[in-house]
């Protein structure tokens, strides 16, 4: 089989806070991706980070009273804490306060800057401290910035006009590179528009804390300049020739739509002027809100992913979150969804059945799971759609479609505990117990494939069920449980929950 190569990233996220749903959103999606290319065989390299230069880093520094890196290496800690809660296999964990990530700025400056795509000028313009950038008039007319003032600086400057037409042009030939396809849109519509140049350095003057330039130290490099880079720090691109080769260009960016300018604009011209080839996929996903708003930081409406994997268990969380999001669109976060879902997939359809089938070779076979006879077309049924299950996950995962993924999934599992009802080996195994032997071998073998279907999105909970099994098989082809495997005892796999009265 051929192996590929799969190299995607998250956003490295800004310090200034402590993490939120948000960032768990994006960096679960991530390592489900990783995870289910690792099981098809593929070589992944899974990168994350944190992004700890700029204003907003500084400003909330200093508002503890602390030095930016000493409030970096504080918080830096509850991130790395949090993707350990998640179980988040990421390859490698970058901080662009690194010095292989300021060796890489520098060195990525310094080569425009001696190809001639950088040029110092006087600016005078609106400036959004929040968005910290200069504005466009239309930008400030739209009313949608918050922190506006009026600022006249001398900078360094990216000639990033220059490449407008070779990326309109990249967009077109390559339909994958931008998705959804709404979001590419938006890009090419932006572009219509006269692109201008990029604004890339900062006066320490006046924001001190980032890389130097490494032709004008009285500047520092502007955040975004320095933080896009860090998806070719982290493959090697200095350090290591062989291994940056080998994963460059990145096969997916996983972004929320909030950065979709900064990734799909600055950066390709950015790899243009480097001489880079584009990634092969940036995918700008939905936002997480609560009623109509988003939940971030500076609104403050935060959902606590720690509070909700102390309560529920990381991977009910973490089923929720993929099962829930159309990715794309927007979803809403509301513990009442939180619960249904749980309780009406996990508990109901997921946990019930791992409880059936070994409730009942418990009492009919010791706990042995049976061997099959001769299998009906009831038995030959489940078992094609079984088959039929890996295509369908592998299409689904490689579309992006993760909710889709889910729900086939979750609907072999409900059409198994329909199966079981309607076939009710309780009854059989009185009279027949060979042919109740064959159901719930059947059954059980169908609760397998699923175990391993979702095991991506559930690492914890599907390992338990496999070890149940007896340390079952994990591959996803029919006959994976083991002739004789002694099902081990165990405890509700997801317990109910009480609906919260109001
Ligand atoms: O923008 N719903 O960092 P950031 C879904 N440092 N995803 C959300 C979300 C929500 N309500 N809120 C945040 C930055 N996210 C830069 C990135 S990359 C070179 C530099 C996720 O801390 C989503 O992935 O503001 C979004 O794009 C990202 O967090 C922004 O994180
Ligand atoms: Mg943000």
């Amino acid at each position: 089989m051929k192996k590929n190569k799969f190299y995607i990233t998250t956003p490295i996220y800004y310090v200034n806070d402590k993490p939120h749903i948000g960032h768990a959103y994006t960096t679960i999606l991530a390592d489900v991706l990783s995870r289910y290319h690792r099981a098809e065989g593929d070589e992944v390299f899974f990168l994350t980070g944190l992004d700890e230069h700029g204003q907003k880093v500084q400003q909330a520094a200093e508002a503890r009273q602390l030095s930016p890196q000493e409030h970096c290496d504080d918080l830096a800690p509850r991130f790395l804490g949090l993707w350990e809660k998640l179980e988040i296999q990421y390859d490698d964990f970058i901080r662009t306060t690194q010095k292989r990530h300021i060796a890489v700025v520098q060195q990525a400056l310094q080569q425009v800057y001696d190809a001639g795509d950088v040029y110092a000028d006087e600016y005078e313009g609106w400036y959004s401290v929040a968005e910290e950038r200069f504005i466009t008039e239309t930008e400030k007319d739209s009313g949608s910035f918050r922190d506006i003032k009026k600022l006249k600086e001398r900078n360094w400057f990216f000639r990033m006009g220059k490449y407008q037409k070779k990326l309109i042009d990249h967009i077109h030939e390559h339909p994958g590179f931008i998705q959804p396809g709404q979001r590419r849109n938006e890009v090419l519509g932006f572009l219509r528009q006269p692109l201008g140049d990029l604004c890339i350095s900062r006066p320490k003057a006046r924001m001190g804390w980032g890389i130097d330039l490494p032709f004008d130290k009285d500047y520092v490099t502007y955040v975004w300049f320095d933080a896009l880079l860090n998806y070719i720090t982290g493959p090697g691109y200095l350090a290591d020739q062989k291994s940056f080769k080998k994963w460059w260009p990145a096969s997916v960016h996983l972004i929320g739509k909030d950065i979709l300018t900064t990734h799909a604009v600055y950066w390709p011209t950015m790899l243009f002027a480097l001489g880079l080839p584009l990634p092969e996929t940036i995918f700008a996903h939905g936002w997480w809100l609560m009623g109509k708003t988003k939940i971030s930081k500076s609104l403050g409406n935060i959902v606590n992913p720690l509070d909700l994997i102390d309560e529920y268990g990381v991977d009910s969380v973490r089923y929720y979150l993929m099962r829930e999001m159309v990715l794309g669109q927007d979803a809403n976060f509301t513990m009442e969804s939180f619960i249904k879902r749980y309780n009406s997939d996990l508990a109901n359809d997921f946990g019930n059945l791992l409880n059936r089938v070994s409730g009942l070779i418990g009492k009919n076979f010791d706990g042995f799971v049976p061997e099959h006879g001769k299998m009906t077309d009831e038995e030959d049924h489940i078992k094609e759609e079984a088959v039929r299950l890996d295509p369908k996950v592998k299409k689904s995962v490689s579309e992006m479609r993760l909710d889709g993924a889910m729900e086939d999934i979750l609907q072999l599992i409900r059409q198994v505990n329909k199966y079981l009802e309607y076939q009710a080996p309780w009854k059989v195994a009185k009279t027949d117990l060979g042919r109740a032997g064959t159901i719930l071998y059947t059954a059980t073998e169908a609760l397998r494939i699923c175990a391993v279907h979702l095991f991506p999105v559930m690492p914890f909970k599907c390992k338990a069920v496999l070890d149940i099994l007896d340390n079952a098989g994990k591959g996803t082809q029919w006959g994976g449980l083991k002739k004789g495997a002694k099902l081990k005892s165990h405890e509700a796999l997801f317990p109910r929950l009480e609906v919260p009265k109001q």
